[in-house]
């Protein structure tokens, strides 16, 4: 095994993580929306911070990501980008705010990029976008693919099903990776599609393959944190893994507060001036 590429004390860019992919180093990706949790999250070695537009679904309620606004991805990345020393910190771009003209694409991108300071940002597509996409890359800005169960198109795909499973839409899949690749992103995210076309993807192409419900033979792995922490109780696919249930732990400890302040046992002599 060749040395640990990203570097605890070193920020950790676009080029890091090309080296870890050819180095054969997993990437290690979580969603993140508020400073706290950015905080957290960057001090325990997570290599890439998403500010995730499934905020309109963990943070505002909302059924589909499609409403949320740039304006509101804008004050969560600020307040991500405030607490992550680290990480590389890549942003969505919600729906609406690429697919109308490269132009306002462009507006956008710029738009986020300079009033939040996060690092890199992502959009959801393959062919169709990849001349925005080169656009943006050759503007400046890093850019992240999202193939596969893309959530802004839950409407045209009629739920949030696997993706990919014909022959015609896999090799489509496989086709617009290359198209995104050939416009400059930086790394790939394919969601909710079978092992075998996403380890095909991470072979075929240079740059890394982040999966979500996409198997272990890809570069890199992404969750959103509200679900892997059991804190969004009706979400539970069989890709995602339970790695703590502060949903419990939070009902359990508000609920002894709100004991302890009724019975007026809190605050007691000692919590007192
Ligand atoms: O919005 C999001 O959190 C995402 C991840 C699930 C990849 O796009």
């Amino acid at each position: 095994m060749s040395e640990y590429i990203a570097d605890k004390s070193k920020k950790i860019t676009v080029k890091t993580l090309r080296s870890m992919k050819e180095a054969g180093q997993k990437i290690a990706m979580l969603t993140s929306y508020d400073y706290t949790t950015a905080m957290l999250v960057d001090r325990a070695g997570v290599d890439v911070v998403l500010i995730g537009d499934s905020a309109a679904n963990v943070k505002a309620g909302l059924p589909t990501t499609l409403p949320i606004s740039l304006d509101e991805m804008i004050v969560y990345a600020r307040s991500v980008v405030r607490a992550v020393k680290h990480a590389l910190v890549v942003c969505d771009m919600p729906f609406g705010s690429y697919q109308v003209s490269d132009e306002d694409a462009m507006r956008n991108c710029i738009r986020l990029m300079k009033e939040t300071g996060v690092d890199a940002l992502k959009l959801e597509g393959g062919s169709e976008i990849s001349n925005t996409v080169a656009h943006l890359v050759r503007s400046g800005i890093p850019v992240c693919g999202h193939l596969g169960l893309t959530p802004q198109s839950v409407n045209v795909f009629g739920g949030y099903g696997l993706r990919a499973q014909s022959a015609s839409e896999a090799e489509k899949l496989v086709s617009d990776a290359h198209s995104l690749e050939k416009a400059g992103v930086f790394a790939i995210v394919l969601e909710k599609i079978p092992a075998t076309l996403a380890a095909r993807v991470a072979r075929e192409v240079s740059v890394p393959v982040i999966g979500i419900g996409a198997g272990v033979e890809v570069d890199g792995q992404v969750l959103v944190i509200d679900d892997m922490l059991g804190m969004n109780d009706g979400f539970k696919p069989k890709f995602l893994r339970l790695y703590a249930n502060l949903g419990e732990v939070i009902t359990k400890a508000v609920g002894n507060y709100v004991g302890d302040v009724k019975a007026g046992t809190f605050p007691s002599a000692d919590e007192s001036y």
